[in-house]
């Protein structure tokens, strides 16, 4: 099986040590494990067995991440290594070649990829600019059709940071219905919303859904690599049986943190603390924005710690990322890395005077470009 290069991952491997100004981040700034445990902190975490534990995740965080979801036990729920793995291996598992799959761009591209790597055909649909980053329902009522095997979203969105009306995740729910096909929703960002208002799940609008979930974004805690899928119970069975070829078992240290996260209480702490950061930060890059609205523009993003820039210079987007990081030191992601030239993603959940820094030297970059 031949997989293209996951452009997006790759870039950000490749580069966001080397940089003085990373700011390709699309979270918030993580935690660190005494921030997020105190005096409540699990007391066996020292003297657990580095074992392998659940394959498929312990049977409390099971029950913590199900009840998150209305009447889902933990027969439906994967725990995996990130939601990364969750989206592989859904997708890997339940994809052939010649499959149709309808997919939403601008997006995280990894599903594009392992669609591509199995000879799917891939029909796109496109969040619109001039429709504030929501979907384009005629185009998407136009690529569905009985071959489809699954429609793609992520909702909140990556790189807009916005989310779907109600009215079109119902629309999207019966576009699925209606073809008989799996409805993947990618929700990572679910919980980053700035406002407090949690995006409402794909998760019980049909029977064919597929949520994939985890800590790294709305969590801040994208190094203990945690993610979930939830499904109907014989689709979730495959996907742990598919996930013996990928990782095998979750991080034992990982599980038991989440768990204790999940559980008890710390997860409206932890989205306070993750919410109040980017509230902060995003006046930054609005400020910024504004103060050469001639060169830059920018729908302020509803969740997340990513802002989806759009700018004026008639240059592509790979093209512009790479000067600013070989004369400037400063790292954000193309436009390209989402399937959408002419923008960049600029990650704001930094410390502020970092933020500040990367953005002044962004600012020069541009004003010698004109
Ligand atoms: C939409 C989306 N899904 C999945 C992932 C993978 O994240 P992780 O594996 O850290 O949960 C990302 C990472 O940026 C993402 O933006």
């Amino acid at each position: 099986m031949k997989i293209p290069t996951f452009a997006l991952e790759q870039f950000q491997s490749l580069w966001e040590h080397t940089v003085d100004y990373n700011l390709t981040g699309s979270g918030v700034r993580a935690y660190t494990l005494d921030g997020l445990l105190d005096d409540d902190q699990p007391t066996e975490l020292p003297s657990l067995p580095l074992t392998y534990g659940h394959t498929n995740g312990s049977l409390p965080l099971r029950n913590a991440i199900a009840r998150m979801y209305p009447d889902a036990s933990s027969e439906n729920v994967l725990v995996t290594n990130g939601s990364a793995e969750a989206n592989f291996v859904a997708t890997w598992g339940n994809l052939n070649a010649g499959d149709e799959i309808v997919f939403m761009i601008p997006n995280y591209m990894q599903i594009w990829g392992v669609a591509q790597a199995a000879g799917a055909v891939v029909k796109p649909f496109h969040l619109r600019p001039e429709l504030d980053w929501q979907p384009d329902l005629n185009e998407l009522r136009d690529v569905v059709s009985p071959r489809m095997k699954i429609i793609a979203v992520t909702n909140p969105n990556n790189p807009t940071g916005v989310a779907i009306r109600d009215e079109t995740v119902s629309e999207i729910a019966r576009l699925a219905r209606e073809s008989d096909a799996w409805l993947f929703a990618d929700e990572v960002y679910c919980g980053a919303e700035l406002d407090g208002h949690e995006t409402p799940s794909f998760w019980g609008r049909y029977e064919k859904v597929v949520v994939t979930g985890g800590l790294s974004k709305a969590y801040g805690m994208p190094g203990l690599r945690l993610g979930w899928l939830v499904g109907p119970s014989d689709f979730i069975a495959d996907a742990w049986s598919n996930s013996e070829y990928t990782t095998i078992a979750r991080g034992i240290l990982s599980d038991r943190i989440a768990t204790f996260v999940l559980e008890d209480g710390l997860r409206d702490r932890v989205f306070s603390r993750n919410r109040a950061i980017l509230n902060e930060n995003l006046t930054i890059p609005r400020q910024w924005v504004a103060s050469q609205s001639d060169l830059v523009s920018l729908t302020p993003p509803e969740a997340g710690g990513m802002a989806f820039v759009h700018y004026e210079p008639d240059v592509n987007s790979t093209e512009l990322t790479t000067r600013l990081r070989q004369e400037h030191s400063v790292l954000i992601v193309p436009g390209d890395c989402f399937g959408l030239d002419r923008y960049w993603r600029l990650g704001f959940g930094s410390e502020k005077g970092y933020l500040m820094a990367g953005l002044e030297r962004t600012a020069i970059f541009l004003a010698g470009l004109e």
